[in-house]
């Protein structure tokens, strides 16, 4: 049997971080935040003043990247930066760099290495329909712009950054603006894909849906 993979894909703060958290330590899978690939190109193009217009300079940071990642820590070389990726700021310019070719291109091997036994679950935009089109199980999580404003408002807050809900929703929307309408990898469900809405749901309801699929195709 080849190693088992579920997708799961949706837009921004659809919840489809903590879900796909909860599915991989329900089942002992592997979990692979490939968002956070993107936010630690990101992050190391802003502290560097890479110009975010310069694709190759952006794609040999994304092949250079020197992260690891141990349970909520996300390291960028030796340095924790679980928090610092994510910032409002960091999101909104992984999301600008990831709609170029180079860079997608440059994580694309990266993102293939943490397909490892037992399982992965892996978490993103393009999971199911680029990264893993093979994928057993493929989930499209989605919620409304408004549900999802108040989860990262929440999120945010929690976390002491500041927010405010206007700026939120406006964020929101041109983030899944370019990320539906990117020429290359656009957000939508991929090709087999179950569509979860999770608007109404909370995270413990939308896992046991997905856990049920998954037990479902065997
Ligand atoms: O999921 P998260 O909000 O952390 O991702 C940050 C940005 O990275 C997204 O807005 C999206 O543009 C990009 N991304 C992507 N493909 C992925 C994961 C994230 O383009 N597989």
């Amino acid at each position: 049997h080849p190693i088992p993979v579920i997708t799961i894909d949706g837009p921004t703060a659809s919840g489809k971080g903590t879900v796909s958290h909860l599915v991989a330590q329900q089942l002992g899978f592997h979990y692979l935040d490939s968002g956070a690939l993107y936010r630690l190109t990101a992050l190391s193009a802003l502290r560097k003043g890479v110009a975010l217009g310069d694709e190759h300079a952006l794609a040999k940071l994304a092949r250079a990247l020197h992260c690891s990642f141990a349970g909520e820590d996300v390291f960028l070389g030796q340095e924790n930066v679980a928090a610092a990726i994510r910032a409002e700021e960091v999101g909104n310019t992984a999301s600008k760099i990831a709609a170029l070719p180079a860079v997608r291109q440059a994580l694309f091997g990266l993102q293939l290495d943490f397909h490892k036994a037992p399982g992965l679950v892996a978490d993103g935009r393009d999971m199911g329909s680029v990264i893993f089109p093979h994928a057993p199980l493929k989930v499209f999580l989605t919620a409304s712009v408004e549900a999802r404003a108040e989860r990262r408002y929440k999120q945010l807050i929690g976390k002491g950054f500041p927010a405010n809900m206007d700026d939120l929703l406006k964020d929101l929307r041109e983030r899944d603006e370019r990320d539906t309408n990117r020429k290359v990898a656009p957000l939508k469900p991929a090709e087999g894909a179950y569509v979860l809405d999770t608007s109404a749901m909370n995270a413990q309801q939308a896992v046991e849906q997905v856990l049920g699929w998954y037990a479902g195709l065997k």
